[in-house]
């Protein structure tokens, strides 16, 4: 099987903005969480993985993303994939796979066997599709967003 095309981290300021600003904008502000809640201690470990898909923008624009995720490692032999987002208008276009598969395969080059995530229930079918099955019932993400465990082994 070919090896998914490489999606690489923010570079620049500019396009680690970019990179929290898409966070935010799915995964926290439709819930009025305030500002940095989008961030976590995790993101500044030396084995997390970014992964960031910009819009195509002009030379001077400033960058726009499209697609985000983050796997960090949680031991030895397991990684946790968080954060995944898309741009509502970019969504069901094959970002998200796009993202996800690089970043199991960067899970797989640094030597990790399994991936664990906990998936919104809207992001169970998603999840499913790649692979993951669920494992059971885990937390209620601001008192109303039910997830649940997920698992794939590598
Ligand atoms: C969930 C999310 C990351 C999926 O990304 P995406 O770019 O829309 O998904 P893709 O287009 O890459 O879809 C890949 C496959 O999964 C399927 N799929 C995508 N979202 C799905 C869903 N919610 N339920 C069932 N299947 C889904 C697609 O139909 C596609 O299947 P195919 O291979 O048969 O064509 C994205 O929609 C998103 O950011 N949602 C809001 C935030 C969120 O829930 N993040 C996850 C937090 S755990």
């Amino acid at each position: 099987m070919p090896s998914p095309a490489q999606v690489p981290p923010p570079r620049t300021p500019a396009e680690w903005a970019a990179y929290y600003q898409l966070r935010y904008a799915v995964l926290r502000q439709p819930w009025q969480q305030p500002p940095g809640s989008e961030r976590c201690p995790a993101d500044d470990e030396p084995t997390t993985v970014h992964a960031l898909l910009l819009a195509e923008e002009g030379p001077n624009e400033a960058p726009v993303a499209l697609a985000v995720g983050m796997l960090q490692r949680t031991d030895a032999h397991r990684g946790q994939i968080r954060f995944m987002a898309v741009a509502p208008h970019a969504a069901g276009t094959g970002l998200g796979r796009r993202v996800l598969e690089h970043l199991e395969a960067q899970a797989r080059a640094a030597g990790l066997a399994e991936i664990l995530l906990h998936a919104r229930e809207s992001a169970v079918g998603f999840y499913t599709r790649l692979g993951y099955a669920v494992v059971g019932p885990s937390h209620t993400l601001f008192g109303v967003i039910p997830h649940f465990l997920m698992r794939k082994q590598l």
